[in-house]
């Protein structure tokens, strides 16, 4: 964290913690990629637990991060079970240390949920609003719920945590997968003493799906929420500026990069940084707030796209004869004098 501080990131989330972390095991392999024909790596699937590390450890290593860098923004991640006192818990614990915001990881879909904890509360809207319920009345800062894909419609469960008092919603967490099987060995992949289970997928293959579930909160946000200081975070297959500007376009307030870092390193930020900059110059946008959300009302309907281009036919075959001189074309020279005859 303090290395992504000082090579220019704004914010870090820290990995997700939990009270007692020696209930959480982790295996090797746990990482996998997906490459296209020619070899190049375009996903990422994971199955990592949340942190294996002490809650005292990571707290401790917090806590000289806050006191080093006061102006940047910390914020923790945090996951416990359906059990009121233990989230009160390590929300109280976490406020000692100044943290300015949190994000409730509802979300992550392999090993957690086998708890209830992770993807197996963000599924369930009975439990998630009861649980945000719990953590809004403990937090003295904003909570962002950070929620899975791996639902039907993830408006759903983003309007409960909403509902339930979070200032915000993250997004998204990874998509339920299996890389593949090895045809050679026909054990599923990645494999760990030749048996494998679901895990995460993240990174470039996920853009398209994060797009679209980011922007279904943004609608969420604008049509039920203005006014009220909301925020979405987006998250997906961000590494480069255009990327992130993708994101704001489409109403994500901040944005986050998960794989990208864990592929590129840490450096990755002013490449994204310097290419949102350009992005900005090209369309003369000054600040952030100027293009959030502009691309947000272009996204419709199917049938309002059928009715737009019904009309845009009739309207060219109203239209009668040429417009100008440059209109007029070589091949079609006799089509085009025709067209513009009173009485064919
Ligand atoms: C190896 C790995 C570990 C992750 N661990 C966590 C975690 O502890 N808590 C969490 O909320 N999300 C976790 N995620 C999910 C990411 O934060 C992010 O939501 C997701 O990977 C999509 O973003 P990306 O394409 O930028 O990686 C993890 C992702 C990966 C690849």
């Amino acid at each position: 964290m303090k290395k992504a501080f000082d090579e220019g990131w704004g914010g870090v989330i820290c990995k997700t913690l939990s009270l007692d972390s020696s209930k959480v095991v982790n295996v090797t392999p746990r990482y996998a990629k997906t490459r296209d024909y020619s070899g190049r790596v375009f996903g990422w699937q994971n199955f990592e637990l949340i942190s294996d590390r002490p809650f005292e450890t990571m707290i401790a290593e917090m806590k000289r991060l806050r006191e080093e860098y006061p102006n940047r923004i910390l914020i923790a991640s945090i996951m416990e079970e359906y059990n009121k006192n233990a989230w009160e818990e390590i929300i109280g614990r976490c406020q000692e240390i100044n943290v300015d915001a949190f994000e409730i990881n509802f979300s992550c879909p392999h090993g957690l949920p086998e708890r209830r904890m992770g993807m197996a509360m963000g599924q369930d809207p009975e439990v998630l609003g009861e649980v945000c319920g719990w953590i809004n009345g403990a937090a003295k800062v904003p909570v962002w719920a950070k929620m899975t894909p791996n639902v039907t419609d993830i408006a759903y469960p983003a309007d409960v945590a909403l509902k339930a008092g979070c200032e915000g919603v993250a997004a998204i967490n990874t998509i339920s997968c299996i890389t593949g099987v090895n045809l050679d060995t026909l054990r599923p992949e990645p494999s760990v003493e030749g048996y494998s289970t679901p895990g995460g997928y993240s990174w470039k293959a996920v853009k398209p799906i994060a797009l679209a579930k980011c922007t279904a909160i943004a609608k969420l946000i604008e049509r039920d929420y203005k006014g009220q200081g909301r925020s979405l975070s987006g998250i997906g297959g961000v590494e480069t500026g255009g990327d992130a500007a993708e994101f704001i376009l489409l109403g994500s307030d901040t944005v986050q990069v998960c794989t990208g870092v864990m592929i590129h390193g840490y450096p990755v930020v002013k490449n994204l940084c310097g290419g949102l900059q350009k992005f900005m110059a090209k369309h003369n946008f000054k600040s952030i707030d100027e293009f959030r959300g502009k691309s947000l009302p272009y996204v419709t309907v199917h049938s309002e796209l059928v009715k737009r281009q019904r009309e845009a036919i009739a309207a060219k075959k109203q239209r009668v004869g040429l417009s100008n001189d440059a209109e007029w074309s070589g091949d079609d020279f006799v089509k085009n004098a025709e067209s513009m005859v009173a009485n064919r």
